[in-house]
Order: structure tokens, then C-alpha cells, then sequence
């Protein structure tokens, strides 16, 4: 391990004092850089916190040797006066939007037209980050000034900020002689969007429309301090004179800004023609909401800098690059009426009827509306015009009305005070956000109860999805879930749409359904709280169903995962005359219990006798999922490091426990080395529950 003194000892002279600090900023770099940069760190917090205590004593001693590339500038200094404007000769341009695939195949065209090229033509294609685009100057490798694209001439000095985000290198990583302008963008990871939001909400302060803005909004600020509390990201996307650097093409130039020390947006890739483009475009669609970060579309840049000089620019936007936006995930449309569907447990959720509108390619008719606090909170009306949003596969919700749209015709939301389906009066817990209807016989229930043990969470049954439920409820067929187990498949050959051989089907496909894990039963009958996860660690605990009724709310509790209120939760159920009756009923019409691997099953249980830790923030998986796997599995998990742990997943930002594992000569794993662990079974073959990275690494494209 690398040696560090403490100024604390003897005093320095200044030449010594001088090159202790020269050597501590470099050691502080470097780290900063494995850290941030890398998500790769050499050293322990606690040892790069001692280098950094040093190097803050030492200036403390000598102020002079603070320069503007010591690290002690990251902590941010004092709020200013005001915002100070900067004049840039090379101006930050800006993109033109393309929407569709023809108007790539037509950008490509034009480009070879211009250039009277027959050949495919090749690109680099990124991510466009959704983010603050800023310009970052270096003097012979020092940062020295950072300021927001603005109107692409004039933009903001907002240096003191910059300097405060971790992963912008102060000094650049390979000697830089002369100036350098490295263009990126400003971001905020998506987690820490969200996390920023709910402490604004929970302060009563106004929230951030989306990552972008508050990444503006962190980094446009008097006070670096300010700046500094939020997780900000920086990628590289570019330099304003790239001839400069002594590289052919851009994406030889990503490659040397990495090397100088900054990050570069992830799924970037080497695209020989156009078609490769437009296919690239897909694939990154798909990633789409998967990405820890915002991206809004797709850049597409001619690779070779020759040609980009050849094709020049138009008044505000180069010819050699075009962004291809991803649909719209927001729009707006009008309220026309609000609906209460009643679930599962009885609980009832407003739901917005819109006028369609076409959203993210898909035509959404209807928005979740949460619960009355939110109508309330968002002053919503019927006939507002409202704006919707649909990110990712989630239901769409409607964000907020648009107030200047009114007419005054607008009518006030009422929710009801009985159930919409059995007139039963709604009850709303003390504390509780949701109003429900707490008649167990009430039809909407039973029918959601059915769906839901039917459905993926539960017993998953071929060919009984949603719709086919409710037909055969209203058909008479099914009116509780034994009944599935009872179905008449005569009768059900005669419903329309229905036949022999679909019936058939179903038939096997419930006979199938009959031997079950405890785990799967648990998780499809939909106690509160208990979903898949905590359905497997209950199985795990249990050997048969009767055990489990029989368990006391502390038996439950003294299992590591499981809280008070699923504890309590699950012996309400099976207190429940009705629950015991539902669990009779299903066990004499013919279902199985079978015994479940995770206990018995020695075969299916590759990580038994193993013990992990885990250690810093997992980036790929949740802590409380990589655990739940690693238990699944047949390993155990322990919280500190000692003799009995075979196994350390080390995630960005480890600590003390890596070293420990170090020390210890326990084997340590990042991300990907324990991904693979999981995904791999005795017989080498991946494993079809294996969680997908999330992000490809940049070296995909070359080939
Ligand atoms: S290149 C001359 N690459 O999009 C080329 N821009 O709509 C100019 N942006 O102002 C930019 N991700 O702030 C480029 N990978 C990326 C980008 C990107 C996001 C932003 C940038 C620019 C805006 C134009």
C-alpha cells in the first residue's frame, strides 16, 4: 500500500512541503479518477480520506500551493454575487432533429451527396444524454474554466460549480500542451433525480420536471456548495477544435478523451452505413429504460474528421451529425372522465379517461391518477387539458392539468364514499393514502383475486390471462379461485372464441398448474406484502402450508426480511375463516404442494455453503435483490467480513470491507464477476432469470 505521511509530524520545509503537495494532488487524481470515472477504486475511503486530510493540512500551512487544480477546490468556494458571462470564438452548436427512420436515410443521402460518396459513410452514434451541455477549458492540461453552452456564443462561467462534479478531471490524465475546449453534458443520474424530488417534495420546495432541469438547476447556482451536494455527472461528447488532438476520427477522439481522464457516453458505437445506424436505434430504444441515466434520442456523427471539416456547418447546427429523437413520452390531451376500478385487496384507484393521444408510439386512453391526495394536489378537473407521460413500460400517469387551457366549464373530481362495484361504504385507514372497499364477497375483488393468482406474479397459466378471467366469471364457469382447479372444460368448449382444442389446452395447462411450489402459492394469493421475494424467504423458512398458518407473528419477525407489517399481514390472512376455507378448498381440488428446491433440492442450490458480503453501491442489481438471489441459490449473507464469508461483491465506492476481504484473502467480486456466478449453473449454461447488465461497455462497436 502506498505510503502517507502526516504533515503533523515534523514541520516541512517549503520545497519539501511543495513536492509533498505535488505528489498528493497526483495520488488524489489518479484516485479521483479509478473512483469516479472507472468505478474502479484502488485504495480503501478511509485511506483516500487521509491523502485528502493531508493535502487540506498542507495548504492550510501553505495557501499558495492551493492552485486551481488542487483537489481542495472540488469542496466548492464561496456563493457569488452573480452569474459572470463568458464570449466563446469556436460556438457550441447545436443538432437537428430527425423523428423518423426516412429522415436518417435522408441525412445519409445528403451527406454522400455533399460529399459525392458512393460507399457507406461511417458514423459514431451515442446516446443524447439529457443533460446541461457545458464547455470545459484547459490550460496545458489544468482545468482552468467551465461555463454552460447558453446561446452557444455566450454562456454562464459557472467554474467554481464544475469543479465540485467528481468525475470532471481538474487535470487531464496525459500531458495536454496549450488549450483544450472539452464539450459534454451536465447529468443527473435518474435515482438521483428521483431522490432529489422526493426531499423537495418532503421539504414543500417545487420539483424538478425532469432530470435535465435539475441538473440545470444544480449546477446554475451561486453557491458551489449548493452544487455540490448533488450526485452530477459529466460525459465528454467532444472538443471544439479535435484536429487538435492529433486524432483522424470522433470516435478515435472519445477514445483519447477517455484517456485524458473523462468519461464518455456508454453505448457508443462505430455504425458502417446507414442501416447499422437505424438498427442501432433500435437496440438503444430497448435499453432505453433500462440506462441509469435520461436520454431523450440518438446522436448520429460522420466519424471521419475530414469529412465532418469538409461538411461544415449550417447557421446553427453541423452537417455532419443529426439527433434521432425517441417518441414523445409526454403529451398533452383531455380529461374527460375519471373512473374507480377496485383491486385485488380492495383498494380504489382513480383512473383517468383521456381523450387518446399517442404517446411513445402507443395510444394511451387511459392514466393512473394515484389516489385523491394527488387529484388534489394537482388541482385536476374534468375537462381539463392535462398533460400525460408514460416512462417505459409503467402505466401512463397524468403529470398535471394545464391551468391556461380552462374554459371555466371544468367540473370537481368527487370521489365516491361507496364501492363502485358493491355499494359497499369505502373506508380509509388513519394514515393511509387509499380508500377501500372492505367487503371481502365484493365481485370486483374476487374477480382481481383470480387474475392475480392466474396471472405472472402467481400461478402464471397459459391461456388465462385478464380477459379470458373475466369471460369465464361472467359466464358463470368461475367465481372463486378453487373453481379453476373444478373448470368445467365441456362448458368451456362452448364459449365463444373458445373450442376443443383451446380447452384442451387449458386443461393441460392447469393440470400443469396443480403441483406448485409453497413459494408460488404464497405469492399468488396475494396477502398483502408478500410478493414473489418475500413468498421465496417464507418458503425457505416453511416446509409445509399448515407450518406457515400455524407460525405466530414473532416466529415470522425472527426471519431475516421480514418486517412487523408482513409478519402481521400474513397471520390476518390465515386467521381468516374464509382464507382457511380457500386453502382447504384448493388442496381438495387437487392441488399439490410440492416440496421446494430451495430447501430440499441440493441439485438446484449452487451457492449452499457460500457467504457474501456485500460491499458499496451495486449499480446492476438493488442491495436487497442481489441478496434475495444469492439466498435463493442456497447461499447465506452476512453483514460484516469475517473468517465463515467465501465471497465480497464490491460495488463503486467500497470501503473497508474490500480491504478487510483483502486482508482476509477472500475472494472478491465486482458486479460482473457475481452476475456471472449467479447466471451460471454447474452445466456452464446461463441461467434464464440472469438480469441483463444495464449498460453495454463502449468497446462494443469495435470489430
Ligand atoms: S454533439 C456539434 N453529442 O444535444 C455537435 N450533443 O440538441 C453538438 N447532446 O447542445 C453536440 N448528448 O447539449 C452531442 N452525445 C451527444 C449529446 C449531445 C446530448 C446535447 C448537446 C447539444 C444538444 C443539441
Amino acid at each position: 500500500m502506498r505510503h502517507h505521511g502526516t504533515s503533523a509530524g515534523k514541520p516541512l520545509s517549503a520545497p519539501a512541503a511543495a513536492a509533498r503537495h505535488a505528489e498528493l494532488v497526483r495520488q488524489i487524481l489518479h484516485h479521483d479518477y479509478r473512483y469516479y470515472v472507472l468505478d474502479d477504486p484502488e485504495i480503501s475511503d478511509a485511506e483516500y480520506d487521509a491523502l485528502f486530510r493531508e493535502l487540506l493540512d498542507l495548504e492550510k500551512l501553505f495557501p499558495h500551493l492551493a492552485g486551481p487544480d488542487s483537489p481542495s477546490q472540488r469542496i466548492g468556494g464561496a456563493p457569488r454575487e452573480g452569474m459572470a458571462t463568458v464570449q466563446r470564438e469556436v460556438p457550441m452548436l447545436s443538432l437537428e432533429n430527425a423523428f423518423a427512420e426516412p429522415e436518417i436515410v435522408e441525412f445519409d443521402q445528403r451527406v454522400r451527396r455533399f460529399l459525392q460518396l458512393q460507399g457507406p459513410i461511417t458514423y459514431v452514434v451515442e446516446p443524447k444524454l439529457d443533460g446541461l451541455a457545458v464547455e470545459l477549458v484547459y490550460q496545458d492540461g489544468v482545468l482552468t474554466l467551465g461555463a454552460t453552452r447558453g446561446d452557444g456564443v455566450t454562456g454562464e462561467d459557472v467554474t467554481a460549480n464544475i469543479r465540485t462534479i467528481p468525475s470532471i478531471p481538474l487535470r487531464l490524465s496525459e500531458p495536454l500542451a496549450g488549450e483544450a475546449r472539452i464539450r459534454g453534458e451536465v447529468i443527473l443520474p435518474l435515482a438521483d433525480f428521483h431522490r432529489l424530488n422526493q426531499q423537495r417534495l418532503a421539504a414543500g420546495e417545487p420539483l424538478f420536471a425532469n432530470p435535465r432541469n435539475a441538473a440545470a438547476g444544480s449546477l446554475r447556482q451561486l453557491d458551489p456548495k449548493i452544487t455540490r451536494q448533488r450526485p452530477l455527472d459529466f460525459y465528454a461528447h467532444g472538443v471544439a477544435d479535435p484536429a487538435a488532438l492529433g486524432v483522424a476520427s470522433h470516435y478515435d477522439l472519445l477514445q483519447r478523451l477517455h484517456r485524458l481522464g473523462c468519461k464518455i457516453p456508454p453505448f457508443t458505437l462505430r455504425c458502417s452505413g446507414v442501416d447499422e445506424v437505424l438498427a442501432a436505434y433500435q437496440r438503444l430504444l430497448e435499453q432505453r429504460q433500462r440506462l441509469p441515466i435520461e436520454i431523450d434520442g440518438m446522436v448520429v456523427k460522420v466519424d471521419d474528421l475530414g469529412l465532418q471539416d469538409r461538411l461544415g456547418a449550417k447557421a446553427r447546427s453541423p452537417r455532419w451529425a443529426i439527433a434521432y429523437k425517441f417518441p414523445a413520452t409526454q403529451a398533452t390531451t383531455r380529461l374527460i372522465d375519471v373512473h374507480f376500478s377496485v383491486g385485488r385487496t380492495g383498494a380504489v384507484t382513480p383512473v383517468a379517461i383521456l381523450e387518446p393521444v399517442l404517446l411513445a408510439g402507443v395510444t394511451v386512453r387511459r392514466a393512473t391518477l394515484h389516489n385523491e391526495d394527488e387529484i388534489r394536489r394537482k388541482d385536476l378537473r374534468l375537462g381539463d387539458t392535462v398533460l400525460v407521460q408514460r416512462a417505459g413500460d409503467v402505466i401512463p400517469e397524468v403529470v398535471k392539468p394545464v391551468p391556461e387551457r380552462r374554459t371555466g366549464n371544468e367540473r370537481p373530481i368527487v370521489f365516491p364514499d361507496r364501492c363502485p362495484e358493491c355499494r359497499h361504504p369505502l373506508h380509509r385507514p388513519a394514515g393511509e393514502k387509499v380508500h377501500r372497499c372492505p367487503n371481502a364477497a365484493c365481485p370486483a375483488q374476487r374477480l382481481q383475486s383470480i387474475i392475480h393468482f392466474c396471472g405472472k406474479a402467481g400461478f402464471d397459466i397459459e391461456g388465462l390471462g385478464k380477459k379470458a378471467v373475466e369471460q369465464l366469471v361472467a359466464a358463470g364457469l368461475i367465481s372463486d379461485i378453487p373453481d379453476i382447479f373444478r373448470l368445467d372444460f365441456q362448458r368451456l368448449a362452448q364459449l365463444p372464441g373458445w373450442g376443443e382444442k383451446s380447452a384442451a389446452n387449458l386443461q393441460r395447462a392447469i393440470e400443469r398448474a396443480k403441483t406448485a411450489t409453497l413459494g408460488r402459492l404464497l405469492a399468488a394469493l396475494g396477502i398483502r406484502f408478500v410478493g414473489e421475494v418475500t413468498a421465496q424467504l417464507l418458503e425457505q423458512h416453511f416446509a409445509t402450508i399448515d407450518e406457515l398458518m400455524a407460525a405466530t407473528e414473532e416466529q415470522l419477525q425472527a426471519i431475516e426480511g421480514i418486517g412487523p407489517q408482513t409478519a402481521a399481514s400474513v397471520t390476518a390472512f390465515f386467521a381468516d375463516p374464509l382464507n382457511r376455507q380457500l386453502i382447504d378448498d384448493l388442496l381438495t381440488s387437487g392441488l399439490r404442494i410440492a416440496p421446494s428446491s430451495a430447501r430440499v433440492n441440493a441439485g438446484e442450490r449452487p451457492l449452499a455453503g457460500k457467504v457474501f458480503v456485500f460491499t458499496g453501491r451495486l449499480e446492476r442489481f438493488g442491495r436487497d435483490e442481489a441478496k434475495e438471489l444469492v439466498k435463493r441459490l442456497g447461499g447465506a449473507v452476512a453483514s460484516t467480513v469475517g473468517k465463515r464469508v467465501t465471497h465480497v461483491v464490491a460495488g463503486a465506492k467500497a470501503g473497508s470491507k474490500l480491504a478487510k476481504a483483502r486482508q482476509l484473502g477472500i475472494e472478491v467480486l465486482d458486479e460482473e464477476a457475481f452476475q456471472r456466478l449467479l447466471t451460471q449453473r454447474e452445466d456452464g449454461a446461463p441461467s434464464p432469470a440472469a438480469p441483463r447488465p444495464a449498460v453495454l461497455p463502449f468497446s462494443e462497436g469495435e470489430t
